[in-house]
């Protein structure tokens, strides 16, 4: 597949570190030095369902497609309002799709995964066009009594729209099961037959942790994938890596020796917007004119589950 358009969407509300250390334990200077992170786009009185469908009609407006020519949309998401219908119908209900649809949760690697599928789908001969959506709020996760946890997320939207080529070149998705790391729940309603009350419980991460792990699969992941594709790293234009921590970009930078030019960044202005991180960035360097026919491009994401994928792409 190859991609023909991107969009993005944000929440108006912009939140600056110095307004979180209004109300936590908290400085700009904790949180920029340990993250790189100077604001996010939080939610507020706007529905997550409208930052995906502004971020879809911006995608379709450059593909130059109508809803009508996707033959699949998918929807990555964490969470949203609505436990059914998923958010690829709540969003398809507002811009006109009606094609096969589905939502995925995988996380922060949500973007990577949906890529897989859309080239599976392609290569199986039964889709053309595909749009992929990555819609999520995860200022709505954390609590926002937890400095450890809400310094960290932004909200927003990233598209693509995909049509026919051979232009990815290859995509490795990597598991390590393990729930402990990162997880929240929600409880479900009550039920005569449950004795056991399921608590809410706010996004818990085991911060150290993860970042090991984000380094290491972020690394290995790209690594084992050029070599898959016969690809050398010095012949990549750009690394779209998930923005989650400058610290962890960083490291991913130092250990691949690739030059940060070639790593972009908006992390200072977004935070971590989980699986829309990756288009969000993409959307902002394609508008910028930053990409040219032919460009390598990879992508590397890692997050709950624990999960991680990497992707090739040529522009
Ligand atoms: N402001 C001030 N202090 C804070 C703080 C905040 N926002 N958050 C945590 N602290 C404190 C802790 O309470 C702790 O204090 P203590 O030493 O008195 O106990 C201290 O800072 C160090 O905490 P620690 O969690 O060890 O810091 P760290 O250097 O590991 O940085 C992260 C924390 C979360 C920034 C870092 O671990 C990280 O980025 N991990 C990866 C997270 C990630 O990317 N998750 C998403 C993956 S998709």
């Amino acid at each position: 597949m190859r991609i023909i358009g991107t969009g993005s969407a944000l929440p108006k509300k912009v939140v600056t570190n110095e307004m979180i250390a209004q109300f936590l334990d908290t400085s700009d200077e904790w949180i920029s030095t340990r993250t790189g992170i100077k604001s996010r786009h939080v939610i507020t009185d706007e529905k997550l369902e409208d930052l995906g469908a502004e971020a879809v009609m911006k995608a379709l407006e450059m593909s130059g497609l109508q809803a009508s020519d996707i033959d699949l949309f998918i929807a990555s998401n964490v969470v949203s309002e609505y436990g059914t219908p998923g958010i690829s119908c709540v969003v398809a209900a507002k811009v006109g799709l009606n094609c096969p649809m589905f939502d995925i949760n995988c996380a922060c690697p949500g973007f990577v995964y949906a890529l897989d599928m859309a080239e599976a789908y392609y290569k199986a001969g039964k889709v053309k066009n595909v749009l992929i959506a990555c819609i999520e709020e995860p200022t709505r996760m954390v609590s926002w009594e937890d400095r450890s946890t809400c310094v960290l997320f932004g909200d927003g939207a990233g598209a693509v729209v995909l049509t026919e080529g051979d232009n990815i070149k290859g995509t490795k998705l990597h598991s390590e099961p393990d729930i402990d790391k990162i997880w929240m729940t929600r409880a479900l309603t009550d039920s005569p037959y449950v004795t056991v009350k399921e608590p809410d419980v706010a996004l818990q991460m085991k911060g150290r942790e993860v970042f090991r792990f984000a380094v290491n699969a972020c690394t290995n992941g790209v690594k084992d994938l050029l070599d898959e594709v016969g690809i050398k790293k010095e012949d990549v234009s750009w690394f779209m890596v998930h923005q989650a921590n400058k610290r962890i970009l960083d490291a991913i930078v130092d250990y691949m020796k690739v030059p940060q030019e070639r790593c972009p960044m908006n992390i200072q202005d977004h935070g971590n917007s989980s699986s829309a991180s990756c288009p969000i960035l993409l959307d902002e360097c394609n508008r910028k004119g930053m990409f040219k026919k032919g460009d390598i491009i990879v992508f590397s994401a890692f997050g709950a589950g624990l999960l991680s994928g990497a992707a090739v792409i040529e522009w």
